[in-house]
Order: C-alpha cells, then structure tokens, then sequence
C-alpha cells in the first residue's frame, strides 16, 4: 500500500507492544516518531469548551427547567449539571448563535417575572427571558466555566453592547453596575471572552451585513467596549461557512480589526449524507485547509499592526450536524429542535476535530463544540432525566490533554483516496502531546479504515518510555449505533492498563478498523 507522511507529534522513544497487538518488526503498516522537544504550542484548555443557545431545548427543558423537581431552587437541572461539570466544559458560549442577532440582553435582566416576551426571530419560538445574564453568568459559576458573551451585531447597536460590558464589569458605581448591584450581584463578573456578533457574513442572519459593513460595525463596537474594559478578549466574526467568498470575508475583518481583536471565530459543521465513512472522516482536508489559510491572513495582517499583538483561531461552533437540518437551505419560523441522536461514527469524528485542533495548537487556542444539552449536543435530557451521547466520551478524554505540549510528530501511513474529490489522505489520523509535569505522552490515534485494522511502529527520540500504557479506546463494530434514555452503555470506551513489548526506543501497536484509540505512557 502506498504510504505518505505528514507530520503530528511527540517526543521520546518508546518501544513495546501491547500483547494482542505485537507484530514482527518490520511487519508495521505505519509509523509515528515522536520527539518531546518539537513542540506546536500548548493544548490551551479553552479547546474544551461548548457553546449554549437559545434554540429548541438547549437553555429551557435543557439546562434549565424551573420547577421540575430534577432542578434546585433557582431553576438549573441538577442531573444536566452534573454532566456538565464531569464533562470539564472550559469556556461556554451565549446566548448565539443565530438567535443572539435579534436578542436585547436588558430583557433578561432583572426580576422575572417581570422580563418581557419577545418573538424569537432567529428560531420561530417566544422567549420569556427568564434565563438571562445573571442566570447565565451564574451556570459558569456553577459549572467552572468561562463565560464568553457574544453581542448583537445584527440587530443591535454598539451602545447596547458597551451597556452590556458595563453591567457585567464595571467596577465603578455607575448606572448599569447599579443595575447589576439592584439585581443581587455587588461583584463585577469580569467577562472576559466577547464575541463581536454572530454569522454576520451569513444571509439567514438577521442584520447579516457585507464584510465592509460588518468591520465598521465591529471596529466601533469594539472601540466602545474596549473603553469599559481594556482587560477584554475580543473575538471577531470570521467567516461561517466556507462558500463562495470565505477567504474574502476573513481578509476584510481581520484588515479591519487587526489592533482590535484577539482571536478570529470560524464555524465548521460536517455530515455523512453519502453514509461512506472514509470519507466522512476526511474531514480533516478541509479543516487543516482552512486553519492554514486562515493562519497564513492572520500572519499578514499581524505585520501591519500598529500594536503589535498574537491573533488567534476561535472554532467557536463545531459539531457533526445534518440529520436535523431542514430542507430549503434556510432557517425559518418553528424549524427548531435540532436534536440530532449521535452514532458511534460520529463519537470519532471528534476525534477528527481535536487532533486538527491539537496539530494547530499554536493558533487555534479556543473551540466551543456545539452545543451542551440537547441541541446538538452531548448531553441529552427530557423530563425524566439524561443520558449520554455517544459524542459525550471523546470530548470527555481528549479534554484530559488540556495544558500538554501540542508535538509536531511524523506520521508515515497508508492513504487512501476518499469518494467526491480532493486530494488524498492518511488512514490514520494522529495527534500526540506530553505532559511535561507529570511525563505523560499521549498518543491519539483515529483509524479511518472502514475494512483494515493497522499497526504502526511508535518511536520516541527523546528519553525512555515506561512499559505499562494506559489504553483507552472506542472500538464499536456497528458504525449506526446510538445511545438513547436507559440505553447509553453501547458506544463507551474501553480502559485498561497494558504490558509493552519495548525494543530500543519502539513498540508496535494495532489499531483496529474505524477505531479511536488514546495511548498515555509515561516517559522516565
Ligand atoms: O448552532 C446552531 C446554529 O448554527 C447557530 O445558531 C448558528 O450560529 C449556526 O449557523
């Protein structure tokens, strides 16, 4: 089989074969060398975080359920908050997405009962704003979370955004601190993450602007924002899909707003319409094209800074999403919901997006899966209680790797090419990173083939690797296979210690057909 390289990670040289999985040197399909000393960048722990909207059942009947006897008394889901803590959710996005274009955030302030109902002009259902900034600033509380508020740079003004920031972080006794004091929160918030609007290049988008437009919208906005508090971390609207004129888009924003932002966001949603799994999980083509163009306009705009200061990557939604999308190409009234039932095939495309996500670590620094609770998400709740998507576990492990050194591995594997064009790719699909406290190498490693379990010759240059591995992996034979309520031990991974077959400074290790599997082995 013709083999290519790419690089990833790692360090050290580690020799071993796990029992079940040793194989004749030289018998190896595959090879990943690892070297400590060449590293991305760190795994910044705000890769880990989600994103909540009001959309369908994500905030209301989702994480908040006031008077069910499942939530605590200010009305937040016990059982989904629980899940959302183990999940180790970084930074959580609010309140849009789409929905934040048409949302006036001092509708949600206050008491509660006295919030107005406003049509949901985004998603087609009435808001009674009975979950707004304090609630939401609450959950982070709650859940560890970092907030990241993204302002309404549809319908909004700039100086309902500067009022925002000045409720949640003004220290000084002015009339909206007032406001946020009268409501029972003497403290500032201190918000650090602001998102300056929401798919604004997107024609589904109310207020959806051109890119020249938009940046003068943003540019002001973040002008006034940044006059309330200079300690902020501004987020622009980078481009949301990637059709005709993606590259444009993101060229004009970050030309425009290239002394005032900090990151740029982008959106990625994929499918497996064709229901052909190898091409399903080529999907990394696509996102290490677009994290390089988009590094490379990031560069050039940098240079022409007058305040010299890092822009970096938001993937600020990402997710497989396209069984609950409906026809017609655009959002309308009551098309809500987007409760898509996760499959195993879909827990590994994850895996697709983290070791992107891992391999760019020197740019892409914040990522928010969407969403959190039952739009497309991977917590799942009705009344009765939750269960767990299948996504739910990846997500889980993968953010175990939160604050290693991303490493730039070499990776020679077989390649195939996928059905419907494009360049070829590695069946597997690899991503390391060390822990240089606790000399931990983790090997993640995603086996795209739909037929072939491979094995690969794991080498470390760079200091001896300790014989036990720990082994934790997603190995399910049916590809379809969902979890539901009561029934969501099918897709869950397997976790074990093994004894390696160390030889000099490699191992080999199989990996089975369409299999995700995460090697931790500590370096002495
Ligand atoms: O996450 C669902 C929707 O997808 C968001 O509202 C929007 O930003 C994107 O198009």
């Amino acid at each position: 089989m013709k083999t290519s390289i790419y690089r990833v990670t790692i360090s050290f040289a580690i020799a071993a074969a796990a029992a079940f999985a040793a194989q004749a040197p030289g018998a190896t399909d595959a090879r990943i060398k690892i070297d400590t000393e060449r590293v991305i960048g760190k795994v910044d722990p705000a890769l880990f975080g989600n994103f909540t909207e009001h959309l369908g059942r994500c905030i209301y009947g989702g994480i908040f359920e006031e008077g069910s006897p499942l939530s605590d008394s200010a009305g937040y889901r016990k059982d989904v908050l629980e899940a959302v803590k183990n999940l180790g959710v970084s930074v959580l996005r609010w309140p849009g997405g789409n929905f934040v274009s048409g949302y006036n955030w001092k509708d949600g302030i206050g008491p509660r009962d006295q919030r107005p109902v406003r049509p949901d002009l985004a998603w087609g259902a009435l808001e009674s704003n009975r979950f707004g900034t304090d609630e939401f600033l609450e959950y982070c509380r709650r859940t560890g979370a970092e907030p990241y508020l993204c302002i309404n740079a549809g319908l909004g003004s700039i100086d309902d955004a500067r009022q925002w920031i000045e409720y949640t972080n003004e220290k000084r006794d002015t009339y909206w601190s007032q406001q946020r004091r009268k409501n029972g929160h003497p403290e500032p918030y201190g918000v650090k993450y602001w998102g300056l609007g929401n798919e604004i290049d997107g024609p589904w988008q109310l207020g959806h602007k051109n890119a020249e437009d938009y940046a003068k919208f943003a540019l002001e906005a973040a002008k006034a924002m940044r006059r309330v508090d200079d300690s902020i971390q501004l987020i622009a609207s980078g481009s949301s899909n990637f059709g005709a004129d993606w590259i444009g888009w993101n060229r004009t924003v970050l030309d425009a707003l290239k002394n005032d932002v900090n990151l740029i966001s982008l959106h990625t949603y994929i499918g497996n319409q064709p229901n052909d799994l190898e091409r399903f999980l080529a999907v990394s083509r696509d996102l290490e094209d677009r994290i390089a163009v988009v590094q490379g306009q990031i560069r050039a705009a940098e240079i022409t800074q007058s305040n010299r200061h890092p822009i970096y990557i938001a993937f600020d939604e990402w997710n497989v999403w396209y069984r609950t999308v409906v026809s017609g190409g655009e959002f309308a009234i009551g098309r809500t919901g987007l409760e898509e039932q996760y499959n195993y095939e879909d827990a590994l495309a994850m895996s697709v997006f983290f070791n992107a996500f891992f391999r760019h670590a020197d740019i892409v620094r914040l990522a928010n899966l969407a969403q959190l609770v039952n739009v497309i998400a991977p917590i799942f709740a009705n009344k009765q209680g939750i269960f767990l998507q299948t996504i739910y576990f990846p997500v889980l492990e993968y953010g175990k790797q939160r604050g290693n050194l991303a490493l730039d591995a070499l990776v020679e594997s077989p390649q195939y090419q996928p059905a419907g064009g494009g360049r070829k790719t590695t069946y597997l699909d690899v991503s390391t990173t060390y822990d240089s406290n606790g000399h931990y190498l983790f090997v993640n490693v995603l086996n795209r083939s739909a037929g072939r379990d491979l094995t690969a010759s794991i080498e470390n240059t760079t200091g001896r690797v300790g014989a036990q591995a720990e082994v934790w992996q997603l190995d399910h034979a049916d590809l379809k296979a969902t979890h539901g309520f009561g029934d969501d031990q099918k897709v869950r991974p397997t976790v074990k210690s093994e004894t390696l077959s160390v030889s000099g400074n490699s191992f080999a290790y199989r990996f089975p057909k369409h299999s995700l599997t995460i090697l931790k082995i500590k370096v002495e």
